[in-house]
């Protein structure tokens, strides 16, 4: 498929709340990334199967679950279009699903082996598809569920999804504190790229407030802050979701289309100047964090 000589970035999308926009944001910016002609792939890690069926899919295909076992190669469990399956995603989208039985993978990894850590699963299946990808989205479960904290460990960038609301702003500092734990518990290295603000109304003043309210704190606590776009709400993409698509197949003219096309923009900037400075941020003091 692709060269082998370079490698993906590997990116966690995550919240420990659910309903935040993790899975529709990530859908979308592969998507927007994929017009651009950078190829995704999305691993959904979530036992809810969000990615998996907001691509379309069924929820009986092989996938994390296998993998993070290792009874299947990363490459096989890759689900791509393919009119013959009657798979259709977005341009250069590709996704490993998830079924139900991704809810028992910690117990079942567990009777296995008995002394191996069932959340550093994903490192030799990630480094397996090598550079195959520019990007490797893990699409991650609102809880502590094992895979999830595998992605929280393996990741080079985190994303946060959230909503501009007062309950949002107020899980601002459980965010930030889960983002220093990861560091601290042996994934140093693990840079927050940015904050996907979604669902903003933007015609309300409270919207406006709470959006203010998150740059301020990410500023704060000294991490690369919430993205300039802001994805606002709209029942298009409730309407795709139900179809198993995204806005770029069913309405690419839509103005949250064209949110996610300049959001996609901003992300490579961000890389590119990343990988300019190329030195990890530095671990935010606690204080900040619950500040
Ligand atoms: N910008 C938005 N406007 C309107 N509805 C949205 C928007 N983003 C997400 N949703 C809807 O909100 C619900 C939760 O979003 P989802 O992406 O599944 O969140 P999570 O993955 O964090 O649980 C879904 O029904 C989705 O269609
Ligand atoms: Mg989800």
């Amino acid at each position: 498929m692709g060269e082998r000589n370079k490698t993906s970035k590997i990116i966690a999308v995550g919240n420990q709340k659910g309903g935040v926009g993790k899975t529709t944001n990530t859908l979308h910016l592969a998507a927007a990334l994929g017009e651009l002609g950078k190829k995704s792939l999305i691993i959904d890690l979530d036992a809810n199967c969000g990615s998996t069926r907001g691509l379309g899919l069924g929820t009986d295909w092989l996938g994390a679950f296998e993998v993070l076992l290792g009874d299947q190669d990363p490459t096989d469990a890759i689900v791509t279009t393919d009119p013959g399956e009657g798979t259709e995603l977005p341009k250069n989208v590709d996704l490993i699903p998830a079924r139900r039985n991704l809810e028992d993978f910690e117990a079942e990894f567990r009777k296995r082996n008995k002394f191996a850590d069932p959340t550093l699963t994903l490192q030799e299946p990630l480094a397996r598809l090598g550079g195959t990808y520019d990007f490797i989205f893990l699409d991650t479960a609102p809880n502590a569920s094992a895979p999830t904290i595998a992605a929280y460990r393996t990741a080079e960038w985190f994303i946060l999804s959230t909503e501009a609301s007062k309950l949002s702003v107020d899980g601002l500092n459980d965010a930030l504190t889960d983002i220093l734990a990861v560091r601290e518990a042996g994934n140093a290295n693990l840079r927050l790229l940015g904050v996907i603000m979604c669902k903003v109304d933007s015609r309300t003043r409270i919207a406006t407030t709470y959006v203010e309210k998150i740059r301020s704190e990410f500023a704060a606590a000294g991490e690369l802050g919430a993205f300039e776009t802001l994805i606002t709400r709209a029942t298009a993409l409730e309407r795709a979701q139900g179809q198993g698509k995204t806005l770029f197949q069913t309405e690419p003219d839509h103005k949250v289309a064209e949110q996610f096309r300049s959001l996609a923009r901003e992300f490579l900037a961000r890389l590119e100047t990343a990988a300019k400075i190329n030195e990890p941020k530095p671990v935010m003091a606690k204080e900040a964090a619950n500040a």
